[in-house]
């Protein structure tokens, strides 16, 4: 693939200031010249995500994601750096390079569209041919029209090892392009078969409207149950919801989450055009944005037994991190929503969502069960537990109802509840905030460790390479006055050694070094770690001295390699020993 030249990276990165590309993803609270948010690529509650105005970079706390406004871009929209590249200019109206885009991957995606709708032709050609009469009559004896099985473009793959393999070859796909889609696979013996064989398939389409991959189900009770679509270049498999295509359209707030496609179809065909399900086995925060992107209101409708009710906390835990309401439907009389609209009707299941509980309501009966409420202990037990889910949601307007009813319940003062409530709440924000705090001024952190794994062992030399890199990358012209005293060999961690190697490159030919210019050459958790040493610079002094205590240092922990004091000093301690010699 083809390079982007520096001085087209700067314009980009000139002409797209990072707090303007972050923004439409992150709440940013600019103070100084560092603005905080909710981290995008993980789940939090309190700001771990920080934008440094000044370097054009960002980097998580939390997650230890971390580098520049393509980076951003490239990581929230799932792209390419290339495709980023290209959005970013065209957003800023940059014309490409003549010959340095290189749009093959954008090619092969629409191949890969192609030869999957392509694919879900065949499997419906195939459902209404007489090969698919087994499968037809599958799909009607669990109670589907034939309106039903069309809208959803539901299909049979066939009972042979390579019916979709020889269509999709006169269709003029090669081999590689249909392993790639994982419309066929290698066996251990090499050889290429059909991925689905004799299944019910359920094509997965996304709010584009493209065929993205496949559910295929067995007529039988064989296993496994489902084959699904590994993740492919359209497909991520965290981040798929059936049917959301359809739902997206609907006119209310409101989307209803299942378990399964069979719940789903169910839903759709009593006229809930709403429902969707999450793909694959847990539901993801991927799938989580997704869905809050077209819903304000989530109501949960997994299956009613033990599993189910165990799905619904955890995903509870993850819908609460994205602005929508959370309503948990109580399924009675069946299984699972399917069932339930075979037996009773749609205005059954009509009824259960119109009462389904909010998440508070569900956790705190939840709860409520395992405590004996006519002893006082039990009482006081509960409420300790209740007092503390409710702290969690930082909803004033819920403390205020639910205490109300928990006064009631356990005839206990409402204002001695709503305070208790408060309390814990701030105490859960100290906390929260310290911590965060901690990891931001000690570059200590889990993430840092996790990037470059030779640092616990070699802390000191670690952080006398990332003093050294933070120092050079901030005061390029060190370099010349340094370079002959330093050589790859002083480096104890093979990151730093990496990215020294990188950025005397750059040096080299006096080209630019700041985090924009690394990103193909580092994974995302390495540049997070780049972004890293980037701001360590306030607590540098940016002396070319500085720069020859660290080499100093580096040669001399190569050799003495006295891990066990390295790893008991501290911060202070560290960045006094420079103090000393100024
Ligand atoms: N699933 C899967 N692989 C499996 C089992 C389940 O991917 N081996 C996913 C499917 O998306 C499925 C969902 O988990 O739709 C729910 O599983 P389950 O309740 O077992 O399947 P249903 O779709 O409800 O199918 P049925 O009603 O036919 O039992
Ligand atoms: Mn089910």
């Amino acid at each position: 693939m083809m390079r982007f030249s520096d001085e087209f990276l700067k314009e980009i990165r000139e002409k797209n200031d990072i707090v303007d590309v972050i923004s439409p993803y992150v709440n940013l609270q600019i103070r100084g010249s560092t603005a905080k948010g909710l981290c995008p690529f993980h789940n939090e509650k309190t700001a771990s995500f920080t934008v440094y105005l000044n370097t054009q970079s960002y980097y998580c706390f939390g997650c230890g994601s971390g580098g520049d406004a393509i980076t951003f871009i490239k990581n929230a929209e799932g792209l390419h750096y290339s495709d980023a590249v290209a959005f970013l200019a065209q957003k800023s109206g940059i014309p490409l390079p003549q010959d340095g885009y290189d749009d093959t991957v954008a090619k092969m995606k629409r191949r890969m569209f192609d030869a999957n709708r392509d694919a879900a032709k065949f499997f419906h050609a195939t459902l209404m041919s007489p090969e698919g009469k087994t499968c037809l009559d599958y799909f009607l004896s669990r109670g589907l029209t034939m309106e039903t099985i069309r809208h959803f473009g539901l299909g049979c793959a066939p009972d042979k090892w390579d019916a979709l393999i020889r269509y999709m070859k006169k269709k003029g796909y090669s081999e590689q392009e249909i392993l790639e889609a994982d419309l066929a696979r290698k066996t251990k013996n090499g050889h290429v078969v059909d991925t689905y064989r004799n299944r019910a398939m359920f094509p997965i389409i996304d709010v584009n409207g493209s065929v993205i991959a496949f559910g295929g189900r067995v007529l039988d009770d064989s296993k496994p149950k489902y084959v699904n679509t590994s993740d492919t270049l359209v497909y991520k498999k965290s981040q798929g919801v059936f049917a959301l295509n359809f739902a997206k359209k609907g006119t209310g707030k409101t989307i209803i989450l299942c378990e399964g496609y069979m719940d789903v179809i169910a839903y759709h065909q009593a006229g809930f055009e709403n429902a969707v399900a999450g793909l694959g086995t847990a539901f993801t925060p991927e799938q989580a944005k997704l869905i809050s992107k077209y819903a304000e209101e989530v109501i949960l409708s997994y299956d009613s037994d033990e599993a189910g009710q165990k799905a619904t906390r955890r995903t509870i835990g993850i819908l609460s991190k994205t602005p929508v309401r959370i309503k948990v439907a109580r399924l009675q009389g069946g299984k699972d929503p399917d069932e339930i609209i075979k037996k009773y009707g749609k205005d059954k299941m009509q009824q259960i969502l119109s009462s389904a509980v909010g998440d508070v309501d569900f956790e705190l009966t939840r709860e409520k069960q395992g405590y004996n409420l006519s002893s006082a202990d039990g009482k006081v037990a509960y409420l300790g537990r209740a007092v503390e889910i409710l702290s969690m949601t930082n909803n004033p307007i819920h403390w205020d109802v639910y205490a109300s009813r928990l006064s009631q319940e356990l005839d206990v003062d409402k204002k001695a509840i709503v305070s208790q409530i408060e309390r814990k709440a701030k105490q859960n924000h100290r906390r929260e905030t310290k911590a965060n705090f901690d990891k931001a001024t000690t570059f200590d952190d889990e993430a840092m460790k996790k990037a470059n794994p030779d640092r616990q062992k070699y802390l000191v030399a670690a952080k006398a390479e990332e003093t050294l890199i933070s120092l050079l990358l901030h005061n390029p012209d060190f370099y010349e006055k340094i370079k002959s005293r330093l050589s790859e060999d002083d480096f104890s961690t093979s990151l730093n050694c990496r990215i020294y190697r990188l950025l005397s490159q750059k040096l080299e030919q006096k080209r630019p070094v700041d985090v924009t210019y690394f990103a193909e050459d580092l994974n995302d958790e390495e540049l997070g770690y780049l972004v890293r040493l980037e701001c360590m610079r306030e607590n540098l002094s940016n002396t070319v001295n500085e720069c020859l205590d660290c080499i100093k240092r580096m040669k001399e922990e190569k050799i003495e390699r006295n891990t066990k004091q390295a790893s008991d000093m501290t911060d202070d301690e560290w960045a006094s020993m420079f103090k000393k010699n100024q």
